[in-house]
């Protein structure tokens, strides 16, 4: 079974969220994560049976952090996972290794499994470097985690250009691209940290490439951004990869 992993953004208003629990209600469910809105976390738990994500968390446990959400308050919404790290957070937010490490250590102490996210933009693609700025990010993070740390992790890899952006067509890798940088992460974390680690791939992930993206043994799960906010995209998923 894949890791099924929703990032709904900030994509749905709450009457939209009422109408995909009751749309994608089903014994599926139960074995999906969804990362809601924060505002929607509550509904989500009271709800419905998914297991619950966060899409941040605070790098420090202070409540003196106005507009943060610490990792004490996601674990008391009963969340397993929590995001760390997204490319639009670390485009918009400037959220830099230093800060993704401070993140991960409190979701640490809580028992919640960081999706660290790393992926290359267009730039890199093109000049080929792909797995040296993954690598790099990966490096820059892990290096100032302990083992065990690092042992709760699972990577995303979503290259940032293959990200839906509401407007653009989207663009997808080949499953060549995605299983040659997924095997490098595998081996990298492999060889240098001594763990092996789930690695899930995220970007434009829909009901038309589940079936191919399905064939890529490497990939042990998905973050879906924008299919996971309409339910008949989001119930074949979970179809496709669940059972
Ligand atoms: P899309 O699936 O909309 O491309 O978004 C991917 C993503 O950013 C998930 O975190």
């Amino acid at each position: 079974m894949k890791l099924v992993v929703g990032n709904q953004k900030a994509y749905l208003q709450k009457s939209e969220v009422i109408n995909f629990i009751e749309k994608t209600k089903s014994e599926l469910c139960k074995n999906a994560v969804i990362c809601p809105s924060s505002l929607y976390m509550e509904y989500f738990k009271e709800n419905s049976s998914y297991i619950l994500g966060g899409q941040n968390v605070a790098m420090l446990d202070t409540g003196t952090a106005t507009g943060e959400i610490t990792a004490k308050q996601l674990k008391e919404m009963n969340a397993k996972y929590t995001i760390v790290g997204h490319s639009e957070r670390r485009a918009n937010q400037k959220e830099d290794s230093e800060m993704l490490v401070g993140k991960i250590k409190r979701l640490y102490e809580n028992e919640i499994t960081s999706i660290l996210c790393v992926g290359e933009g267009r730039e890199v693609k093109e000049q080929d470097s792909t797995k040296d700025f993954v690598g790099k990010q990966l490096i820059d993070v892990l290096d100032n985690l302990t083992k065990e740390e690092i042992a709760s992790l699972v990577i995303a890899y979503e290259p940032v250009w293959a990200i839906s952006t509401g407007g653009a067509p989207s663009v997808t890798p080949t499953n060549e691209e995605i299983a040659d940088v997924v095997s490098y992460i595998k081996d990298l974390v492999n060889d240098k940290y001594e763990v092996s680690l789930k690695v899930l791939y995220g970007g434009s992930v829909n009901s038309k490439n589940i079936e191919t993206l399905n064939e890529i043994t490497q990939v042990d799960g998905y973050l879906i951004g924008g299919a996971s906010v309409k339910p008949d995209e989001f119930n074949y998923i979970m179809e496709k990869c669940l059972q």
